[in-house]
């Protein structure tokens, strides 16, 4: 049976996170080849990538792929070259936060900011940037920025988080006018994700973010996996754009 993505390959970086399972797990279900990134889940990934559904001896893979290396990088987009000859799907992913007060400033130390930044930002970027030839290879490159409804509503685990996912939505826009026609760029931005970190958190504030939703519910891992199908077999002229799966958060 030949599915939407047959012959595709895609590549997730934090593949085998909370979202980054679900995402993996769809595009492998849709017919792409996935290369599940990791930076220390390795364990998990390789699990995954082992059991990903696909055709008999599709090279599904787990990938050592931390965003912050940029060296690393080239080298992952070297190999990747060499087996498969190009790239169709870049998601990224990766990404990293800790909770802090918003008026605790004083807690949101310089370490955490560049990390936030670096990981978010700069990994988003550098990733781009070691896969682009790749990606414009067949002409049909597609990258999806996991994004945050906290780049719109700045509201989120902390100010540096907001901030860096609201860059992300910025380089969303800069990057599909610059790698057009080749190479579309899309921002995928979840509200509140009903995954493990977010069931450990708060269960009044958890509630309460529930009842601010008109939806009156968190987003499924699978609907945030389910846009970024949705972006590589059906929505084939977008660009530049951000993709909200929040149930309308922001009206709230
Ligand atoms: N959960 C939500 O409610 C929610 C809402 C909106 C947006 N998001 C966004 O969705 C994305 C995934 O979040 P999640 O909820 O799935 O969180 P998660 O389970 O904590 O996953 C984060 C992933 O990022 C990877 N990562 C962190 N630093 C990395 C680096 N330097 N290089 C490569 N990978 C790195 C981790 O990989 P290893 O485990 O291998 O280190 C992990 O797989 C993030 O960008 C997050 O901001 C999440």
């Amino acid at each position: 049976m030949t599915l939407a993505m047959s012959g595709h390959v895609a590549l997730v970086t934090g593949g085998a996170g909370g979202l980054g399972r679900s995402i993996s797990t769809a595009l492998a279900d849709a017919g792409a080849t996935v290369l599940v990134g990791y930076r220390t889940s390795a364990e998990a990934a390789h699990a995954l990538a082992a059991q990903l559904p696909g055709v008999a001896g599709q090279p599904h893979r787990a990938v050592e792929c931390d965003v912050s290396d940029s060296d690393g990088l080239r080298e992952l987009a070297s190999r990747v070259a060499a087996e498969f000859g190009g790239l169709d799907v870049l998601v990224n992913c990766a990404g990293m936060t800790r909770y802090v007060a918003h008026r605790a400033l004083d807690e949101l130390d310089d370490e955490l900011i560049d990390q936030i930044f670096t990981t978010n930002v700069r990994g988003a970027i550098a990733s781009v940037r070691a896969f682009q030839s790749l990606l414009a290879q067949h002409g049909r490159g597609l990258v999806v920025n996991i994004s945050s409804i906290a780049a719109q509503t700045a509201m989120g685990s902390n100010i540096a988080y907001c901030a860096s996912k609201a860059a992300v939505d910025n380089l969303t826009k800069s990057l599909a006018r610059a790698l057009s026609p080749e190479i579309r760029v899309v921002s995928v931005s979840p509200g509140l994700v009903d995954t493990e970190f977010v069931r450990g958190l708060d269960e009044a504030w958890r509630a309460e973010q529930t009842a601010r939703t008109p939806l009156q519910r968190l987003a499924m891992p699978d609907e945030v996996a389910t846009a970024v199908v949705v972006l590589a077999t059906q929505l084939t002229f977008t660009t530049g754009a951000v993709i909200p799966i929040d149930g309308g958060r922001p009206l709230g």
